[in-house]
């Protein structure tokens, strides 16, 4: 370990069970010197077994709906007290659509469920940083990270509406951290991290294929959630002051590649 989150103080967002890529980013952090406080909603909290981590971690949990402001405000000051001041990196990994978990297909969506989809999985984002802003309570050159896939940019039919719900996110990523940078000196990033074993993940439908198409696809290889903790790692530390306002790819390669010799030897 390189001791790269010394004194940083932050909240993480998001670790519902062992598998969450919040929850190895969590175990991370803590091995690197960072403290935190650890929040979810009140239903997942009672779903998951966060308090394990938590215990792990000496950490504390805040339940908060990151739909709501009111929780979201009372999580900000309630932080800050436990942390014993202002907050040095936040990590946002949320994402739900009800019409996934409906079966509901992208061409005959519940529009109530799209809003709610959204609303959880994008807007969370912006009310998240909209009350740290106003509470000014993120330290100079402090750092926020999300979660993002692909299918913002290009076609995965079965990520169905989350693929317009990561679209969103990334732009709310490019616009308010606009305004962190210029009034804060706070940067905001997004990882587009490679499908993973989590629970929301596997909610996805045909997600054995894709997992295995995609990790087929990679030169490196699927990104695994330790991965993605490893590199969020390293967006919260001061070695990446500088970059802010990014889409950032970790998958492996996947991105760039247009086919690779394992997926061409299945259809000679
Ligand atoms: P996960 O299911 O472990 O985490 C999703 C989290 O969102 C859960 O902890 C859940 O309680 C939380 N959440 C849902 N509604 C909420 C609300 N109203 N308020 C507060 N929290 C709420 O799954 P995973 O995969 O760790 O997901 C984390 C992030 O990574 C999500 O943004 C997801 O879209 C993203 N991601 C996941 C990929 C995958 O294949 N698993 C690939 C690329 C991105």
């Amino acid at each position: 370990m390189y001791n790269l989150l010394k004194g940083k103080k932050g909240i993480i967002f998001g670790a519902l069970d062992e598998s969450s890529i919040a929850w190895k980013t969590a175990e991370r952090v803590h091995e690197e010197g960072g403290v935190f406080v650890l929040t979810n909603a009140p239903a997942s909290i009672r779903l998951g077994n966060i308090t394990a981590l938590a215990e792990k971690t000496n950490s504390q949990v805040i339940p908060a709906d990151a739909t709501s402001v009111a929780d979201l405000e009372n999580l900000v000051e309630q932080a800050m007290v436990i942390l014993g001041g202002k907050i040095d990196f936040v990590l946002h990994s949320i994402g739900m659509s009800v019409n996934v978990r409906k079966g509901n297909h992208y061409t005959n969506q519940n529009y109530e469920f799209t809003e709610k989809g959204w609303n959880v999985s994008a807007v969370s984002f912006h009310k998240v940083m909209q009350v740290l802003y106003k509470k000014d309570a993120m330290n100079e050159w402090g750092s926020i990270v999300a979660l993002s896939y692909m299918a913002a940019q290009r076609v995965f039919p079965d990520y169905n509406d989350m693929a317009d719900n990561k679209a969103f996110l990334e732009s709310i990523a490019r616009s308010f951290g606009y305004f962190f940078g210029r009034d804060k000196k706070v940067r905001v990033n997004t990882i587009s991290q490679s499908p993973t074993e989590t629970r929301a993940g596997t909610g996805v439908k045909g997600f054995g294929g894709f997992i295995a198409f995609a990790d087929k696809m990679s030169p490196l290889g699927n990104a695994t959630a330790e991965d993605c903790a490893n590199y969020a790692i390293t967006l919260f530390s001061d070695l990446t002051k500088k970059v802010t306002l990014q889409n950032l790819l970790h998958d492996g390669g996947f991105s760039n590649m247009g086919v690779s010799q394992e997926v061409m030897e299945m259809f000679e």
